[in-house]
C-alpha cells in the first residue's frame, strides 16, 4: 500500500513538473513577449505600425529627451498627392494644437527625394522613447488634453487648417532645384523658346483608373473634353499669350482631343516623367485646370494662381474650392 501510494505521488510530481517545464518552456517567453509588446513599445516599433512598407533598421546617431506632453502623427496611405496631404495635415494640426508633429520615416523618405526643406522630423531622435499607447485619439475632435497624441488615419486632408497657412504650406513644399530647373526646361520646350511673355496654364487630366473609382465611390462620370475645352476658352479670353500645359496619366487621350491646339504642350507623350516632375511642371505654371483628386490639387496649389476644377459635390476638390477665393468651377 504505502509504496503504491508512494509510487503515485512519485508520478504525480514528475507530471506537475512536467506540466510547470512545459509552461515554463512554451508558454512564458510568448507571455513575455506579448507584455514587452503592449507596455513597452517604442517609438521605432511605433514608426513601422505607420508605414506599408518594412523600414530598413537605422542606425541612432541623435537621441533627444523624450516628449513630456501629446504628439501628432499619420498612417502612411496612397501615393504622392495623398502622402502630400497626410504631412500636411501632421503640420497643420501641430501648429493648431501646439503639440510636437512627426512624421514616419516612409513619408519623409518620399518627400524628401523631391523637396528641399521639410521642418517636420520623422520619430529617429525618439526612437527610443517609450509611446504612450494609451493616450492616443484619432481625430482633432476627440482631442482634449495637451497629454494626449493625435494619430490622424491615412489619406487625412484637413483643408481647413492646412489652408489657414497656405503660403506657408507652399513654401514648405519647395522643390529640389533638379525639378526646378527641369520644370522651367518643359515650359520653354511648351513656349517653343519663344520670348513673349506666356501665361501659363497647367492642365491636369486624371483618367485610368480614377475613372472607376469616380462611378464607384461617388456615381458621377469623368469630366469630358468639354470641361477641359471651356476651361481653357475662360483663360484664352482672360489672356493674349497663353499656353496650357497638359499633365496627364493617358497622354493619348489627351492628344486624341487636343493634339490640334496649337497653344497646348502635352507631357509625357514621348516618355514618361517621373510623378514629381509632373508636379513641378504644374507648380511652375501660372494658373490651373484641375479635374479631381489630390495630385492635381497640389499642383494647383503650389502653382498659387487661379484654378478652374471640375464640379463633383462630396470631392475633396470641392472643398478646396469652397476655401479659396481663386479657386472656381465653370
Ligand atoms: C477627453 O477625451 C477622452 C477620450 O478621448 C475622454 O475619455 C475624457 O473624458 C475627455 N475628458 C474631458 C475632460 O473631456
Ligand atoms: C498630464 O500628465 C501629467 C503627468 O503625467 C499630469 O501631472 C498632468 O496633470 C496631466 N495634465 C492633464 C491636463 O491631464
Ligand atoms: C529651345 O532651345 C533649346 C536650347 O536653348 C534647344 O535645345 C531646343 O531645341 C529649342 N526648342 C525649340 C522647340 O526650338
Ligand atoms: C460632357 O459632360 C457634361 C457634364 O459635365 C455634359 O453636360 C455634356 O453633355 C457632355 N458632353 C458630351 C459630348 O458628352
Ligand atoms: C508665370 O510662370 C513663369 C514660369 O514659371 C514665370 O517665369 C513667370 O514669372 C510667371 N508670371 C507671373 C506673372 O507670375
Ligand atoms: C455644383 O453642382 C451642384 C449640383 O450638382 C450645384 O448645386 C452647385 O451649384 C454647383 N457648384 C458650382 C460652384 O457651380
Amino acid at each position: 500500500m504505502l509504496t503504491t501510494n508512494h509510487n503515485l505521488l512519485f508520478k504525480a510530481i514528475v507530471l506537475a513538473l512536467c506540466v510547470i517545464s512545459f509552461v515554463h518552456v512554451f508558454l512564458f517567453p510568448l507571455y513575455d513577449l506579448g507584455a514587452s509588446k503592449a507596455n513597452l513599445k517604442t517609438y521605432q516599433d511605433f514608426e513601422q505600425s505607420l508605414c506599408i512598407s518594412n523600414l530598413r533598421h537605422q542606425r541612432v546617431l541623435k537621441k533627444s529627451a523624450c516628449p513630456q506632453y501629446g504628439i501628432v502623427t499619420i498612417v502612411q496611405g496612397g501615393r504622392l498627392g495623398n502622402q502630400m496631404w497626410e504631412y500636411a495635415s501632421v503640420w497643420a494640426l501641430a501648429r493648431r494644437t501646439g503639440l510636437e508633429p512627426y512624421v514616419p520615416r516612409c513619408i519623409r523618405a518620399k518627400l524628401d527625394q523631391i523637396f528641399e526643406s521639410l521642418s517636420v522630423p520623422t520619430f529617429e531622435e525618439i526612437s527610443h522613447c517609450t509611446v504612450p499607447l494609451s493616450k492616443f485619439v484619432r481625430s482633432s475632435e476627440a482631442w482634449n488634453s495637451t497629454n494626449q497624441s493625435i494619430i490622424l488615419p491615412r489619406y487625412s486632408i484637413q483643408p481647413e487648417l492646412v489652408l489657414t497657412w497656405v503660403q506657408d504650406i507652399i513654401q514648405e513644399f519647395s522643390f529640389k532645384k533638379k525639378f526646378s530647373d527641369k520644370s522651367q526646361q518643359i515650359l520653354m520646350q511648351a513656349a517653343k523658346n519663344s520670348t513673349r511673355e506666356h501665361v501659363f496654364v497647367g492642365v491636369h487630366v486624371r483618367r485610368t483608373d480614377y475613372i472607376g473609382y469616380l462611378r464607384r465611390k461617388h456615381s458621377v462620370d469623368a469630366a469630358n473634353a468639354s470641361f477641359y475645352r471651356l476651361a481653357m476658352n475662360y483663360f484664352e479670353e482672360k489672356y493674349i499669350y497663353v499656353m496650357f500645359v497638359m499633365v496627364s496619366d493617358d497622354p493619348t487621350w489627351c492628344a486624341k482631343n487636343f493634339a490640334w491646339k496649337k497653344n497646348l504642350y502635352i507631357t509625357n507623350q514621348h516618355h514618361k516623367n517621373s510623378p514629381a516632375l509632373d508636379l513641378a511642371v504644374l507648380g511652375a505654371c501660372n494658373h490651373s485646370i484641375i479635374d479631381y483628386g489630390t495630385f492635381g490639387e497640389w499642383g494647383a496649389l503650389l502653382a498659387g494662381g487661379e484654378t478652374i476644377f471640375y464640379n463633383l459635390t462630396h470631392h475633396s476638390t470641392n472643398k478646396l474650392g469652397q476655401i479659396l477665393h481663386n479657386w472656381h468651377t465653370i
